[in-house]
């Protein structure tokens, strides 16, 4: 599976942990960046994210900012991006399970690597369930296409 992974100064050490872990686990990963410590604009990292999977280059996505709400804001812009920050590990599998979400956002300032590294693992070895789920998630298709 390919994954597209991207964070902006507020989660590099997380991004680069969650990387890592990710291709030693036999995924192929798409880093966008940032590589080194520098202030950037979360979007800027969002929108590389985003464009690898609404162009069907990677099926889902990890984002790190500061609290991974900007990028999760940032990225749910976009149609047919469902970007779920999540701190804990519930969160991180039923966001796969019921809402078929294909990017994970997390904070670099509000959880440690080692959880970050657990969340993301979660998020890409859990599957959407389907079934009414599916029914959901076509109303906010539906939300999408009238705005
Ligand atoms: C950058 O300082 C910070 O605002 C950003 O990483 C993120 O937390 C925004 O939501």
């Amino acid at each position: 599976m390919k994954i597209a992974i991207g964070c902006d100064h507020g989660g590099l050490e997380h991004k680069n942990a969650i990387a890592e872990h990710l291709k030693e686990n036999g995924f192929e990963v798409t880093d966008v960046g940032i590589y080194e410590q520098v202030s950037v604009d979360y979007p800027d990292i969002a929108t590389k994210v985003t464009e690898l999977i609404t162009k069907g280059e990677c099926e889902l996505g990890i984002l790190v900012c500061g609290t991974g709400i900007g990028m999760s804001i940032a990225a749910n812009k976009v149609k047919g991006i469902r970007a779920a920050a999540c701190s804990e590990h519930f969160s991180a599998k039923y966001t796969r399970m019921h809402n078929n979400s294909n990017i994970l956002c997390l904070g670099g300032r509000v959880i440690g690597v080692g959880t970050a590294v657990e969340l993301a693992d979660i998020f890409v070895n859990t599957s959407f369930e389907g079934d009414r789920h599916q029914r959901r998630i076509d109303k906010i298709t539906k939300i999408e296409e009238n705005n």
